[in-house]
């Protein structure tokens, strides 16, 4: 995968080979890595990705953060490894749904790649992406594509407004405060040693609320990885408990 991914890489530039490119990486001040992050990282995701996180989403955790934030009326959420945007607008979705206009959410949405990034600031996507989204979440949440963007979506506004996105690499230091109510990282720690796994969740419980909720992929667990959550249902936890 790594070869195939690479391989590109050689080609647009030129290259002949693999220690070519690695002195480019040591030399071009920094230019290249960019590059080299985004060709090397996994960005497959979806609206709507294990749909069963947003009918917990919908049904029991939204509700019960209400509950317990309504002195506040705040809430903050975090996609941390967001990729192309489909995850956290899909949790805007719900969002808009289910919390009442006046309350104060945001959401914020990180991931290491830059160019997928960008297409979740955009929030343009292809139709056939969003074929599998209610047809009353379609008409409510995207303006179909006119012109040149004819087969396209576009996000609507009012939805891109709950959303920052920010390029933050997960090892490095994390400039943002919280605490954070939910937090998703779903899909992401599978690249990750056991080692770098149990310093990360022991961040994301350090930086989440007493009793927010953790969601991780379906390949995922934080079986001698963390003490600091409880599971609630199929990967998703509790901090605390
Ligand atoms: C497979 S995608 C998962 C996207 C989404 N969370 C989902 O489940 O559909 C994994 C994302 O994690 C990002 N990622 C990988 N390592 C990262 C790191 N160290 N810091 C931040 N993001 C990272 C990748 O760039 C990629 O966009």
């Amino acid at each position: 995968m790594l070869y195939s991914r690479l391989s590109r890489r050689l080609r647009a530039l030129n290259l002949k080979s693999f220690s070519s490119y690695y002195k480019l990486l040591q030399n071009d001040g920094g230019e290249e890595l960019i590059h080299f992050v985004n060709a090397v990282t996994t960005n497959l995701t979806a609206f709507f990705r294990e749909p069963h996180h947003f009918e917990l989403l919908e049904q029991v955790i939204l509700p019960k953060l209400m509950e317990k934030q309504m002195a506040t009326q705040r809430l903050r959420i975090w996609s941390a490894g967001c990729a192309s945007g489909e995850e956290p607008y899909s949790i805007a979705m719900v969002v808009k749904e289910v919390v009442p206009s006046h309350w104060d959410v945001k959401i914020l949405a990180t991931d290491l790649d830059s160019s997928v990034l960008a297409r979740g600031i955009q929030g343009i996507y292809e139709e056939e992406r969003v074929s599998g989204i209610l047809p009353i979440r379609l008409r409510r949440w995207f303006r179909k594509g006119t012109g040149n963007q004819l087969g396209r979506v576009q996000i609507v506004p009012e939805l891109q407004a709950l959303i920052t996105f920010k390029h933050l690499n997960l090892m490095h230091g994390w400039p943002m405060r919280g605490p954070f109510d939910i937090i998703f990282c779903r899909n992401v720690v599978i690249y990750f040693d056991k080692a770098t796994q149990k310093v990360l969740f022991e961040r994301f419980a350090n930086i989440l609320s007493d009793e927010g909720y953790l969601l991780i992929g379906h390949s995922e667990n934080l079986f001698q990885l963390s003490t600091r959550f409880q599971l609630l249902r199929q990967t998703v936890y509790v901090k605390g408990g």
